[in-house]
């Protein structure tokens, strides 16, 4: 791989141990992936960030980057870590996870990265632009990003987010190529004609629609992956999405088909420019039914867990669920959980304080994925496709997929 001066100079130790180290990662990968060059980028988004994720090896490798001289050359985020930063100790989080957790957030503001940790980097300020070279993390924001917004960005590990932070490059192959996001299969969704009047579902629907996002995702993303090979899926019939639509379908397709990026004529900004590949796959109402009840198998009596926002909720969903909890007492655990810039707005609008009144908890900076919770509760309550395949998966909890009134309406019902 060829590297320019800068690239050359980090590379040689003339930028520090730390951003020696980071060139070192990249010109690793770079080669690896056959990448020609590098690419400089611009926004960046690390995951790993949780200590139950990262463990003692992942906590001292953060250290000895931050001690190196590590310094973020662009704007980076955060994904979600293990905790609430300010209210761990009312949702339960062990004092020792605690202490580790600070130490990792710690290590990270030392080389200037921006601790906002969240799954939705586009809603908190870190929004790149159409064709924009970006290095992120999270599979849910790769997908969003590729797709939603045009950017282009492979998903990377939380290693070599950083690396390309602190040295402002990530090398150029996968999706940063234009030959590389093309549809290799179109996508043909049979829909009942409710989904494709157009009806934007909050609060009209109740979150149906959004939760039948999720399914969508994992029925084609399920699909996907028999094909055995990486696809870029070019998927029609949808007639309009929704920005919460979207980023719980990113989040779905993600999770079940290893999706990076697709399109979707109408919606997303490249998909105009590309042709539908004639090998197709069709995708039946039936097949979307079956992915969602089997992730609803757990009953109501079961549910002593109950969380929305995964990812991580958006001020409109927070708004709605204001509404619904507005006068009314929540009777399971029930967290809420955002980024920590959405929660100061829900604070200024008086959301906050009507959901904290109802007994349910904003459980900010993480999510009930990251967070250290393995075997706590019984069964989880979500409206999100993504949250169950995790719950079941690492947390060993039974999932009931619900659209998002309903799981509100969960948190309140006695059994
Ligand atoms: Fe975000 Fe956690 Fe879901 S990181 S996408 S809320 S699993």
């Amino acid at each position: 791989m060829e590297l320019n001066f800068d690239q050359l100079a980090m590379l040689n130790g003339e930028h520090g141990p730390a951003a020696q180290k980071a060139m070192e990662i990249l010109d690793a990968l770079g080669e690896i992936y056959g990448a020609a060059d590098m690419v400089p980028v611009s926004s960046v988004q690390i995951a790993g960030v949780s200590y139950d994720n990262l463990g003692e090896a992942g906590l001292q490798f953060l250290t000895q980057m931050a001690d190196g001289g590590g310094r973020a050359r662009g704007l980076t985020t955060l994904n979600p870590a293990g905790m609430d930063v300010e209210n761990w100790e009312s949702l339960g989080i062990d004092p020792g996870f605690a202490e580790n957790q600070k130490q990792v957030l710690e290590a990270f503001a030392r080389m200037g990265v921006v601790t906002t940790c969240t799954c939705t980097p586009y809603l908190s300020g870190n929004l790149p632009h159409y064709r924009e070279h970006i290095a992120w993390a999270e599979s849910s924001a790769v997908c969003y990003a590729n797709s939603v917004i045009g950017a282009r960005t492979n998903r990377e590990g939380g290693p070599s987010a950083l690396a390309a932070a602190l040295t402002g490059y990530t090398p150029k192959y996968g999706m940063h190529l234009d030959e590389h996001r093309s549809p290799t299969v179109t996508v043909e969704v049979a829909l009942p004609p409710a989904y494709t009047a157009g009806a934007q579902d909050m609060p009209g629907e109740g979150g149906l629609r959004t939760m039948w996002f999720g399914a969508l995702g994992k029925a084609i993303g399920e699909k996907l992956q028999g094909s055995g090979k990486k696809q870029v899926p070019y998927i029609k019939g949808i007639g309009t999405a929704s920005l919460e639509e979207l980023k719980t379908f990113c989040a779905s397709i993600a999770t079940y088909g290893g999706t990076a990026l697709f399109h979707m004529p109408g919606i997303t900004p490249e998909a105009a420019l590309k042709t539908p590949p004639v090998m197709t796959m069709r995708v039946t109402q039936d097949e979307i039914d079956a992915a969602k009840r089997s992730l609803s198998a757990a009953p109501s009596e079961e549910v002593d867990f109950v969380s929305l926002g995964c990812p991580h909720l958006s001020i409109k969903e927070i708004a709605r669920l204001a509404e619904l909890l507005d006068g009314k007492r929540v009777v399971k655990e029930f967290w809420i959980t955002t980024a920590r810039p959405t929660k100061h707005i829900a604070d200024r609008m008086g959301y906050s304080a009507v959901i904290e009144a109802s007994g349910a908890r904003f459980a900010v900076d993480t999510c009930c994925v990251v967070a250290p919770i393995k075997g706590r509760f019984n069964a989880l309550a979500t409206d999100s496709a993504k949250a169950c395949y995790y719950a079941s998966g690492k947390n060993e909890f039974q999932t009931r997929l619900l659209p998002f009134d309903k799981v509100v309406m969960e948190a309140l019902w006695e059994g």
